[in-house]
């Protein structure tokens, strides 16, 4: 919304790394001048000698079930239109329940969700804004089972809050306090909604319930305390006066996506975290301007910067105080104060989703940024693993860690899972992403060894923790490629080929290959530029998990149908197909339906945001296009076009919400979905007008008490029992 600030819409990479289209210009400079003249405006060449020639997308494949009477054809159901209604629309046939939402109580000591701004006690009640989201199996004894389609957890991130200023306005009776000082009862309320739910979900006479009194239900916010694992652990730079010994960090904030092990624990990543800190006007000089204040900047804190919602006002109490992260202490490591608390959050946290004994560990090996999801490639015994992650701001880069452990397949279902998490996510090397413009890519190594970081004039780097903590910046010594934005990946089980939401960027003004789009779109008056719809890259390994080469197109480019088909529309989306601002995606384990979720502000005068299901062929499926933006030609590959029987609208979320966290049961026949910040585009000033709330779901929706807007997961089922997407 217009009056919102979008914390993930920021960049902090003002670094000079060639944008790829760079190498892109001097190449085409070249070609032209050896043509002879400059390119047509737009020219499509079909095929591309460095991308495999055919394609495995299947119109419409039909799938048999042993046990079924009748063949399964995926995408089956009649698409969803549209929508700027304040409901959930699913395809006719399909049943959406709502089935936990913020507030509600976790055990008995929180009472019913009141909803009016007067409830309390957040730790025990679901948190805000559910985000990324994993299932994990029970039997009907309780127990872990691969099979659990009736009853098991859900692991779910609750990334943030909705404010307009400073306080959640929604869940304070008033809207909340705006001004500093905070009241500590405000903020206690808005610390808790943060972090994660585990919360125990079953089938209950047919229809899908969580359990209010289940001994597995869990809360972790962002004052929980998290053991830091990796190479980090202990290093000097997160030494801070609750961990003298840099082992500890107090909480996970700002959980976004989500991913499962190959053992089966959950794993959730940190993205925005740094705008809730606060950093004192002068505190460049308190730190001697020292390296740590270019490392504050590059993540996003200069000094002066406010924090988010004013934690920090609460009083002298460390768990209000750690959110100021100036220098205050008189000692030379900072174990006196909170001037490395940055340095705790970013990373993606490992969580035993059945054990609430045990504290998150936070994988430092995998690199501190904006994380979105960890995708891990596909396993084979013997091999080491590929974890796969986006760091989600403007002109950001992709991340891929490969263990230095290989891959046993007794350690599917062990004992311990976060000693597992242990043996294969706490040594490895970190890889970045750098895009070549003839389709092919390159993962380069951010090692201390590397000469290009050892000498990096920006910022000395003092060992190999400080370039996980750094990750950014080692990652702009290397040159890594520029990317619009990354949010979720994903791994095609059909053929372990990675996918990953580049959701829009406002700044790219030079496009290039991997995200070769900058236009004009109208929203109203409003003009809209850069790459305003978004689209969803894919990459093919060379030689599996630890390959150090890639290939790569575009398997779908986000657009409304009536866009410039030869600019914008390239993926030739129809009205049933038209998506802007790809973010949440997954592959179905069960179906093999890549479920694509948008977080939009662009076409939200037309739509709400909405899910696609997608049935995607393969890298080099497509061709080449070249496109003609001014003076400059930009070529990229764009994925085979897809057909109403490979990608089509299945559900449309009520107003002002952002669809996010996917997953299933095993056997694919319940999809659990996030409606997440419903109503966010709400004044607080209105907060006691009720009928000026832009949403009053899922009050309106027949769930619980009260009208204001509340975030929640609900549970899609087929009325006939069949598989979802089907
Ligand atoms: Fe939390 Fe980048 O979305
Ligand atoms: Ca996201
Ligand atoms: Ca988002």
């Amino acid at each position: 919304m217009e009056h919102k600030i979008d914390h993930d819409d920021i960049g902090y990479n003002d670094t000079p790394n060639e944008h790829f289209s760079e190498i892109l210009d001097q190449r085409i400079s070249r070609r032209n001048l050896l043509r002879g003249s400059v390119a047509s405006a737009i020219s499509v060449m079909m095929g591309s000698a460095t991308l495999s020639a055919c394609g495995g997308g299947s119109d419409g494949p039909v799938v048999t079930k042993p046990d079924a009477p009748a063949p399964e054809k995926l995408l089956g159901f009649t698409a969803v239109g549209k929508s700027l209604a304040d409901v959930v629309t699913v395809p006719a046939g399909y049943t959406a329940t709502v089935i936990y939402a913020l507030g509600d109580p976790l055990n008995a000591s929180a009472g019913a969700f009141k909803n009016d701004g007067s409830d309390a006690d957040f730790d025990n009640r679901a948190g805000d804004h559910h985000d990324g989201m994993e299932f994990f199996g029970l039997d009907s004894a309780g127990k872990p089972s691969a099979s659990g389609n009736e009853r098991g957890l859900l692991a779910i991130n609750h990334e943030a809050t909705t404010n307009e200023k400073l306080a959640s306005f929604f869940i304070h009776a008033n809207g909340g306090t705006n001004t500093l000082p905070r009241p500590a009862a405000e903020i206690d309320r808005e610390t808790a909604l943060h972090g994660i739910s585990v919360v125990e979900v079953r089938k209950n006479a047919g229809k899908w319930e969580y359990v209010k009194d289940s001994a597995f239900n869990r809360r972790v916010t962002c004052l929980s305390d998290c053991d830091l694992s990796g190479p980090v652990k202990g290093n000097a730079l997160v030494k801070t006066r609750y961990s003298p010994d840099g082992s500890k960090i107090r909480g996970t904030l700002n959980n976004c996506g989500t991913g499962r092990t190959p053992w089966g624990s959950f794993v959730s990543g940190e993205e925005n975290w740094s705008g809730y800190f606060t950093r004192g006007a002068a505190d460049d000089a308190a730190r001697g301007n020292d390296k740590s204040v270019a490392s504050l900047k590059r993540y996003g804190r200069n000094q002066g910067a406010a924090s988010r919602h004013g934690w920090e006002s609460g009083g002298a109490d460390d768990k209000y105080a750690r959110w100021n992260n100036s220098r205050l202490g008189a000692s030379l490591d900072g174990s006196d104060d909170y001037r490395n608390e940055m340095n705790g959050m970013g990373y993606i946290v490992e969580a035993d989703p059945y054990n609430k004994t045990r504290n998150l560990r936070k994988r430092t090996a995998l690199g501190r940024y904006a994380h979105e999801s960890a995708a891990f490639g596909k396993t084979a015994a013997g091999q080491p693993l590929a974890v796969y992650m986006g760091d989600d701001s403007r002109n950001e880069y992709i991340y891929k860690f490969v263990s230095t452990a290989t891959w046993s397949d007794s350690d599917a279902a062990p004992a311990d899972l976060l000693a597992t998490g242990d043996k294969y996510l706490d040594a490895g090397k970190l890889f970045v992403a750098k895009f070549a413009a003839d389709g092919s890519g390159s993962w380069i190594e951010l090692s201390i060894g590397n000469a290009a970081i050892a000498g990096y004039a920006n910022y000395k780097f003092a060992d190999q923790a400080d370039v996980l903590v750094n990750a950014r910046l080692a990652a702009d010594a290397v040159g890594a490629t520029k990317m619009d934005r990354p949010e979720w990946c994903s791994v095609n089980p059909a053929n372990g080929e990675v996918y990953f939401t580049l959701t829009n960027n406002s700044a790219r003004t030079v496009p290039d290959g991997p995200n070769p789009r900058s236009y004009e779109d109208m929203k109203g008056a409003s003009k809209q530029s850069g790459n305003v719809n978004g689209h969803i890259l894919r990459v093919k390994e060379k030689d599996g998990n630890a390959s150090a080469a890639f290939t790569w197109d575009v398997y779908l480019f986000g657009a409304q149908s009536d866009a410039n088909p030869g600019l914008v529309n390239l993926s030739s989306l129809t009205a049933d197909q038209d998506f802007s601002s790809p973010d949440g995606l997954a592959f179905s384990r069960a179906t093999g339906i890549c479920w694509i979720q948008t977080d939009d502000g662009a076409y939200t005068d037309v739509t709400n945001c909405m899910m696609l299901a997608g049935l995607p062929g393969q890298v080099g499926d497509g061709k080449k296009v070249t496109l003609a933006y001014g003076a400059a030609n930009v070529d990229t590959f764009v994925g085979k076009t897809p057909t109403a029987d490979t990608l089509k609208r299945f559900l449309v979320g009520p107003v002002d919400c952002e669809l996010t966290g996917i997953t299933e049961t095993p056997d694919g026949k319940t999809l659990f979905v996030n409606i997440q910040h419903p109503g966010e585009g709400t004044a607080s000033a209105n907060i006691a007008d009720p009928g000026k709330y832009t949403s009053q779901w899922p009050g309106n929706a027949g769930y619980g008490a009260g009208k204001r807007p509340r975030s929640a997961t609900i549970a899609i089922t087929r009325n006939d029992g069949g598989r979802i997407g089907s």
